[in-house]
């Protein structure tokens, strides 16, 4: 579903991703794994069109993404829940669920129902501010927000990052749900090993902007996990 083809990118002089290959494919949940600082954000941020590539391709069921803006890139139904969330502190719930909607005529700028039946608090709380939520609804209304253009594939990095552990749980539940139920094909950033093994069908590894690993969850040993990940 998604190619990214020999990327290398670079922040001024320093290169961050190196001939960079990751392949997601249709349905499927895919954990993209690395230590701190070895470019998963900046990748994520290259198919969203947020930061530029300086070579290779970024596909989306063979169309190349690299023609798109940012802007048009969510209407090609790819849903964005990035780092650390980034809701609109001042804006209330439902304003903030609106700057998902992508830009179309006027009237048809309505948040789909089944939003508010994947996270009843967000209907509870839709005239409050986003700032005024528990960490852990700020994420359900940054998944929230993602969803609204009816994406096919799903790209979240570290959603559990600062969450309390019983809204991981939930969180994991809700990922799984609609990757295995309502079909989405999911791109996930995450550093809990427990939590990629729980939500995830494979795993891709970084390591100081290269591919260093991938396979199956099941095929994610110790060797890799000392490797690559433990700090
Ligand atoms: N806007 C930027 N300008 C310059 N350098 C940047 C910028 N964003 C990230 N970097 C650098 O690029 C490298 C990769 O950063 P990136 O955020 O992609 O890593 P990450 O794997 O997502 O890390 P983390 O797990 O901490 O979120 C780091 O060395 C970082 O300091
Ligand atoms: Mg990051």
């Amino acid at each position: 579903m998604l190619e990214v083809q020999a990327i290398n990118q670079s922040y001024d002089e320093s290169q961050t991703l190196w001939d960079l290959d990751i392949s997601i494919p249709e349905g499927k949940c895919t954990v993209l794994m690395g230590r701190n600082g070895v470019g998963k954000t900046t990748i994520l941020n290259c198919i969203m069109g947020l930061v530029k590539v300086a070579s290779g391709d970024i596909k989306l069921n063979g169309e190349s993404l690299l023609k798109h803006d940012a802007e048009q890139r969510p209407r090609m139904g790819i849903g964005y829940v990035p780092q650390g969330r980034q809701i609109f502190p001042m804006l209330t719930v439902q304003e903030n669920l609106e700057v998902g909607l992508p830009i179309r005529e006027k009237g048809d700028r309505t948040i789909p129902d089944f939003i508010f039946d994947l996270f009843p608090v967000l209907k509870e709380m839709l005239h409050r501010r986003g700032g005024d939520l528990s960490g852990g609804q700020q994420q359900q209304l940054a998944i929230g927000r993602a969803l609204v253009v009816n994406p096919k594939l799903l790209i979240l990095d570290e959603p559990t990052e600062g969450i309390q552990p019983n809204i991981v749980q939930e969180i994991g539940d809700i990922i799984r749900m609609l990757n295995k139920e309502m079909g989405l094909t999911v791109l996930l950033v995450e550093q809990k090993l427990p939590f990629a093994r729980k939500v995830g069908d494979q795993f891709c590894i970084l390591d100081r902007g290269r591919r260093v690993a991938e396979g199956e969850m099941d095929d994610l040993d110790e060797r890799l996990i000392k490797e690559y990940l433990t700090v």
